[in-house]
């Protein structure tokens, strides 16, 4: 077929350079959006006077037909063609004949892939916070089932202090409202519309960027022309957003993989999530979470790379920017197929299980820190307590004893301010309870923070 651009190549490009320079193959995903771009730009023609509207029609009817060629999936697709956009205006072409030349008028590639990566990029960000709002619904859900299920609390992965498991699921939810924010603000330099900055310097003729940029439901426009056809800011931000979801999902899949073990026992995996090993026959391994955990290396790469592609790039576009859609594109999917997966995993995929996680809290020292706050309410200032209460464990250590082991002579004799109370202040119900400070996760805070991240839902 004819080369794609001017009479001054002759056609004799090496076959190994049309493939190398080729994006059709990923860019493809792109066509819906191009069309949307190209059916605005066509109208703001016709709009401006620069094409009849006689013309734009027969442009936009064209251009619908592409749309519904490709949904059919009749649209001729060859690697000759070079891009997305080059595609769609040579089938434009074929279709409604010499106007379908006039498309291009006023506009460049520059400006037509900066635009069609925004209009991609918003929707998909839309769809990735709703998916968030589903995460957290499953978060929440679960966190109201088990207000009052207790479960280790850790630091350094020692157990520290028991908790609510209510407060540990929330706190993701907390983790996926950071995101559904931070995604929201990106949108809004996702939001800005570079078209009508053509190559790189704008236009001769008296296009209207407005139009277009309200047609596409842009909130603004880009102010410079140069800027607006080689920012990428809007994509290194989104992968930094990205990446931080991936690591809130790590965390908990690392989370979830720990639970599972033998040697924690807190869950159960279900059917429904786990698969076997194909040798040995007793286990259940927990790939969905160790996907999730994997997964996140190759967001993490995409940010990397797309910080590096853009270090060393002169003003305006040069074309190491088509470098920038396959990590964007894969990061966006790698998104969605694990949030999918963790809402599948925690809705049918785990069973938290009572009796190993009563077991977990009651047979350690993770009281010990109210022990210490016993005696502060007792008048005793909390670094001798620590000390006093140092000492105990030590002792119970030697005797293979746990706190509430101890009599309440051995409590005396540590200090006389224990009374028969003590008992009662390190039981771990108690001492979730008791811990009721904003945030915390006394069981009074936890519902609180229930009904907060309920009230968060409701809003749209
Ligand atoms: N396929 C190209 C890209 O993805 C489109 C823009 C090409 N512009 C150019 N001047 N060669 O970046």
């Amino acid at each position: 077929m004819s080369q794609t651009w001017s009479q001054r190549f002759d056609g004799t490009l090496h076959p190994a350079i049309v493939e190398f320079n080729a994006s059709i193959s990923f860019d493809i995903q792109l066509i819906e959006y191009d069309l949307d771009g190209s059916i605005a730009h066509a109208q703001m023609l016709a709009h401006t006077g620069i094409i009849s509207g006689d013309e734009a029609g027969q442009l936009v009817a064209g251009l619908q037909q592409i749309r519904q060629e490709h949904r059919d999936g009749h649209l001729p697709i060859s690697l000759d063609l070079e891009d997305v956009h080059f595609a769609v205006e040579k089938r434009l072409i074929a279709i409604v004949g010499d106007v379908g030349k006039k498309l291009h008028t006023a506009r460049s590639r520059n400006d037509q892939v900066g635009t069609d990566t925004r209009l991609y990029l918003r929707a998909q960000i839309d769809l990735i916070r709703q998916q968030l709002r589903d995460w957290q619904q499953v978060l929440l859900h679960l966190a109201k089932e088990n207000v009052e299920t207790l479960i280790p609390g850790y630091t350094h992965l020692q157990r520290a202090q028991p908790i609510s498991l209510a407060h540990h699921l929330l706190a993701y939810f907390e983790m996926a409202d950071r995101d559904w924010e931070r995604l929201g603000d990106v949108r809004k330099r996702v939001n800005i519309s570079p078209l009508g900055c053509g190559a790189l310097a704008g236009t001769t003729l008296k296009i209207d960027r407005a139009f277009t940029a309200d047609l596409l439901n842009f909130a603004d426009i880009y102010a410079n022309s140069l800027d607006g056809v080689s920012d990428r800011d809007f994509v290194i931000e989104f992968l930094g957003a990205a990446s931080i979801i991936m690591v809130h999902l790590s965390r908990l899949a690392e989370e979830v993989i720990f639970w599972a073990t033998q040697e924690a026992g807190f869950i159960k995996l279900t059917d429904r999530c786990a698969t076997g090993s194909s040798i040995m026959p007793q286990k259940k391994n927990p790939d969905v979470a160790e996907l999730v955990r994997g997964k996140t290396g190759r967001v993490f790469g995409h940010l990397q790379a797309m910080l590096t592609i853009m270090k060393g790039l002169p003003l305006a576009y040069n074309k190491d920017l088509q470098e920038d859609k396959e990590g964007l594109f894969d990061s966006v999917r790698t998104v969605q197929v694990c949030l999918t997966a963790m809402i599948v995993l925690f809705q049918e995929g785990l069973e938290f299980q009572p009796s190993r996680l009563a077991a977990a809290v009651n047979e350690d020292f993770s009281n010990a820190t109210d022990v210490a706050d016993y005696l502060v309410t007792k008048q005793v200032p909390f670094r001798e307590a620590y000390g006093l209460v140092g000492q105990v464990v030590k002792t119970c250590l030697l005797a293979n004893k746990l706190l509430k082991d101890l009599t309440l002579a051995e409590w005396q004799a540590i200090h006389p301010a224990f009374e028969d109370d003590i008992y009662d202040a390190i039981k771990p119900r108690q001492v979730v309870a008791a811990r009721n400070s904003y945030g915390g996760t006394g069981f009074n805070q936890v519902r609180k923070a229930i009904d907060r991240a309920a009230q968060i839902l409701l809003d749209p």
